[in-house]
């Protein structure tokens, strides 16, 4: 793939706005806390029908040891571990009563553990949390078992129990090599520990590493980060997902303790991610979808070619569930023709199961113009492209004109029904699939809460 193209001061300027990382359509500020543990329950019920079809399961362990200052993520801050024990026994209460309305549909293709931090699970615990997912649900032979660590508190053994349990997809938490910018976010991790984890993951046998970064952190400048992609390249995880820094401190009040002045905005976080593309370019890394990368033999990659990337909550994938089903505190379900948000606290969660409810916060029924649009913005977040069909250019017609300015920015290509994303357009896929988001006007107020496109 080419090298990233140049864009000038004044466009880069009006594509940097707030807006959503489409992980879901509608985004969660469109869903109604009016919809509750009634119409989730309905909505698995739903699901129960459809009994050929393998499921993806999510479950959300949200404790760390302590915060990281830059963290955007739903985390519960917590130096006791038995403060685990005590969420597994609700977890496994939730997994009884989730499995109850799926009623006979067991057969899990895709299961992801994130968080927080999974590890924060001891030994014991991790074979607990196993054997409840196990006694309801059944891992079919080829699935996807992947979990998210902090490579500084995951111990040998834990990895090797995962391991032992099938999972065979490894997540590390890195964000940066560069020590100042760890001093700067307040988490230190060295490469020797960062390449201890991956050693030991390809020694196991798990079948590939993705390793997180995030560019546009406070104190990322051109020279340290040009070093840690180096080293990044040098350990050369499979996958790598190259996140756009959130700040949102409206949400997360935490990231206001960052050294703001040293955070790099605008074209100079975009620099950043210049920088990270082309040498990973160099480095035969080939992008997938708008921020992530990975080696030509990995399976995203191939599915990249043939056009059958998806994307859900956990990123890109190729293994498309037509049903998320999430546990946990914040997990989000998209199940049944609907999406569900658990609640946020612990004494919350608890109460609900406590009383046999599931403990969902939140959530919002697709309508047919929103399954119409989620798949628009799916294709252009996957594929970098989409056909809108035999009535889609009547059916579109406001947003195909709205789509003209950025046509003439040079991010889109419209050929009648056909929209294709340039270049620079896949970088920017967040602005193209916002003019097909049938409720940012409405959320106006709201939009603050978003991370900026660029
Ligand atoms: C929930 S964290 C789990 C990783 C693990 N707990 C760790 O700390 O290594 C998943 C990833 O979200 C990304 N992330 C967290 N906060 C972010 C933010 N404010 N902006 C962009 N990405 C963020 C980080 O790359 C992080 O590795």
């Amino acid at each position: 793939m080419s090298k990233f193209p140049v864009l000038s001061p004044e466009l880069i300027r009006r594509l940097d706005v707030p807006g959503p990382r489409y992980t879901s359509y509608p985004t969660v500020p469109a869903w109604s806390d009016e919809f509750g543990q009634c119409d989730h329950v309905r909505a698995l019920e739903a699901a129960s029908h459809v009994q050929d079809s393998p499921l993806s399961i999510y479950v959300h362990i949200p404790f760390c040891r302590e915060r990281c200052t830059f963290c955007g993520c739903n985390v519960i801050v917590a130096k006791d571990p038995r403060k685990a024990d005590r969420y597994l026994d609700f977890l496994t209460k939730e997994l009884g009563l989730v499995a109850k309305s799926l009623g006979a549909r067991r057969g899990v293709s895709r299961l992801h553990l994130g968080g927080g931090t999974p590890t924060f699970l001891d030994e014991n615990q991790l074979t607990r949390l196993w054997r409840s997912l196990t006694a309801e649900f059944t891992m079919l032979p080829d699935a996807e078992i992947a979990v998210e660590i902090d490579p500084v508190v995951t111990r040998d053994e834990q990895l090797e129990l995962l391991r032992s349990f099938g999972f065979n997809r490894l997540s590390l938490g890195v964000q940066d090599l560069d020590p100042e910018v760890q001093k700067a976010v307040d988490r230190f991790q060295s490469v020797e520990e960062t390449r201890g984890r991956i050693d030991l993951a390809r020694r196991l046998g798990f079948r590939s590493v993705n390793m997180d970064l995030i560019y546009g952190l406070p104190r990322q400048v051109q020279d340290g980060w040009r070093r840690t992609i180096a080293q990044v390249v040098e350990l050369r995880p499979e996958r790598i997902s190259m996140f756009s820094f959130a700040y949102v401190p409206k949400a997360k009040p935490h990231q206001r303790q960052l050294p703001l002045a040293d955070l790099p905005t605008g074209p100079t976080k975009l620099e950043l991610f210049r920088t990270a593309h082309d040498m990973l370019m160099d480095a035969g890394y080939l992008a997938i979808g708008m921020d992530h990368f990975a080696v030509p033999e990995d399976e995203l990659s191939l599915a990249v070619t043939e056009s059958r990337l998806w994307r859900d909550f956990q990123g890109y994938t190729i293994v498309r569930a037509s049903d998320t089903v999430a546990l946990g505190v914040t997990g989000i379900s998209c199940v049944g023709g609907a999406y569900a948000q658990g609640v946020k606290t612990l004494p919350r969660y608890e109460a609900a199961i406590s009383e046999g409810k599931l403990p969902t916060a939140r959530g919002h029924w697709l309508s047919p113009d929103d399954h119409r649009r989620k798949t628009v913005i799916t294709q252009l977040m996957c594929n970098g492209k989409v056909d809108l069909g035999a009535d889609g250019e009547s059916t579109f017609a406001k947003e195909l004109a709205a789509l003209s300015r950025l046509e003439a920015d040079g991010l889109v290509e419209i050929h009648g029904s056909l929209i294709r994303a340039t270049p620079i357009g896949r970088v920017f896929v967040r602005n193209i699939a916002m003019v097909f988001d049938a409720y940012l006007e409405r959320q106006a107020e709201g939009a603050t809460t978003f991370s900026r496109t660029v």
